[in-house]
């Protein structure tokens, strides 16, 4: 109760903490406590003195070698969440593909670890085709997705025989026609679609309107096309297997209406990524406000997340009862996590530059990384670490910023954290989920990123140089 100012505020905030004490009696131990997470839920250890450790590695000491702001990658955890991934459908289905979205983690290192284990590639832009095509996919284990494909991406991906393109909006339908005619191709496609639950607005074309039986009639009709897909991708971080199956359950009957109006058969059903992980969770509405108003959050437990095997039983026992009559005519199920396989396998190294005392017991620290690297932590709840402090007890709530010299510049909020020193290294978990491609030059260089593989590092990108920031420049 130390930072409460009047007792306004503190009957409010009573009333907060009793609700969030209920909650827990309510739920007991099925409730996820985030806070209450250990560092092996990243696969990670703690030695003796009380240091970090991935795979015997030294964070802190990492950090010292090859200067923070770093990201370090554990291929040994991003190979478990794959694998826990692909094989969770591949043990209940015969044809499943995992297409890691590139724009998760665009990071080339981490992205050729993920083809080594078998993923193919979701790409949704041209750079990023021409990405998946440097590290030597193949084509024809390339997906294309997005809802502005320009005129020299989809050339590209038409003269290059990806394998299918997933058409955004009806426009989509000429271009890719007169490109396949141009390049003498016959280009298999497939069409977003939206459905009762998920992400709407820009993406995809609705079912409940006709537009999208209206997409396939025009697809049908034209002789390089080749309709076969039906791609879904309902939101990111979603933690609710119900959420899945009534939409797959949508996109099977329309699978059906489709065929038996234009007589397309699906031969891919890509259902997307959006796959929420244990470990990180968006702010609740209440902790969002309590936040802004300087309270500290609730960050009450939540629901268990479903385990990659119960999305797989869900919708593989779903998709098998569409297609009654054997696997001869079964689809291929694709599946485009980004977020479950890379989020928790990288984490973000940031050391102290300053703390200084705050109002109501809460200390202020100043990090050399802020907003311009942790975007993500303005709306979710990530886990940090001081990276050789592991054994001794929490001394405060600590707001932690960055060195913007911007007031918005907070990197998180009562973080509840043992005494820290200058020089001392935190470590942000779960920065392998959207942190590299919201990254910018704010007023400083972008981080490097080592791979820690088998217990030895390796840097896989170089730190960004003050060069390298104004190299395209005409000074
Ligand atoms: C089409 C598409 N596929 C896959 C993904 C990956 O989502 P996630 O990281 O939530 O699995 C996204 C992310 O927005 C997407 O837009």
């Amino acid at each position: 109760m130390k930072f409460l100012s009047s007792p306004k505020t503190a009957l409010k905030l009573g009333l907060l903490h009793g609700i969030h004490h209920l909650d827990r009696w309510r739920h007991g131990n099925r409730r996820v406590d985030l806070i209450a997470m250990a560092e092996r839920d990243w696969g990670l250890t703690t030695d003796p003195r009380g240091h970090l450790l991935v795979q015997g590695c030294d964070l802190a000491e990492l950090g010292r070698r090859y200067g923070t702001p770093l990201y370090v990658v554990n291929r040994e955890q991003l190979a478990q969440t794959y694998h826990a991934f692909h094989d969770g459908f591949a043990s209940r289905y015969p044809q499943v593909e995992v297409a890691y979205s590139y724009k998760t983690n665009p990071v080339p290192g981490v992205i050729r670890e993920l083809h080594a284990m078998g993923a193919i590639a979701e790409v949704i832009s041209e750079f990023e085709l021409w990405l998946a095509l440097q590290l030597g996919v193949p084509p024809d284990r390339i997906i294309v997705n997005g809802p502005g494909k320009t005129p020299a991406g989809l050339e590209r991906a038409v003269k290059s025989g990806v394998r299918i393109i997933n058409i955004d909006n009806p426009a989509e339908i000429d271009a890719i026609d007169a490109l396949a005619a141009r390049h003498g191709v016959l280009q298999k496609v497939g069409v977003r679609v939206i459905t009762s639950v998920g992400w709407s607005s820009q993406f995809g074309i609705r079912i409940d309107s006709g537009k999208a039986l209206e997409a396939f009639r025009r697809i049908r009709a034209r002789t390089n096309l080749a309709g076969c897909g039906m791609h879904l991708h309902l939101g990111t971080g979603i933690q609710d297997v119900g959420t899945y199956v009534q939409a797959i359950r949508e996109v099977l009957e329309f699978a059906g209406v489709v065929q038996r109006e234009t007589g397309l058969v699906m031969e891919y059903l890509d259902f997307g990524g959006g796959f929420g992980v244990p470990t990180v969770r968006h702010h609740s509405v209440m902790d969002g406000k309590l936040m802004l108003n300087g309270l500290p959050p609730l960050l009450a437990p939540g629901p268990v997340p479903p385990a990659p095997t119960d999305y797989a039983d869900a919708i593989t026992t779903l998709v098998r009862r569409f297609y009654p009559d054997g696997t001869a005519r079964l689809p291929t199920l694709v599946f485009e996590p980004g977020r479950a396989i890379s989020s928790s396998a990288q984490l973000l190294l940031l050391e102290v530059l300053a703390i200084k005392d705050g109002r109501r017991g809460v200390r202020n620290v100043i990090l050399n990384g802020g907003k311009n690297i942790t975007m993500p932590l303005g709306y979710e709840f990530h886990r940090i670490f001081a990276a050789s402090r592991m054994r001794e007890p929490v001394a405060a709530a600590w707001h932690l910023f960055g060195p913007l010299c911007h007031p918005g510049d907070i990197v998180a909020q009562f973080e509840p954290l043992p005494e820290l020193a200058v020089g001392d290294v935190l470590a942000i978990m779960d920065a392998g989920a959207y942190f590299v491609p919201n990254q910018m030059n704010f007023s400083n260089p972008r981080p490097g990123v080592v791979m820690v593989s088998d217990g030895r590092d390796q840097l896989i990108r170089e730190h960004e140089s003050f060069e390298d920031i104004v190299r395209r420049d005409r000074l």
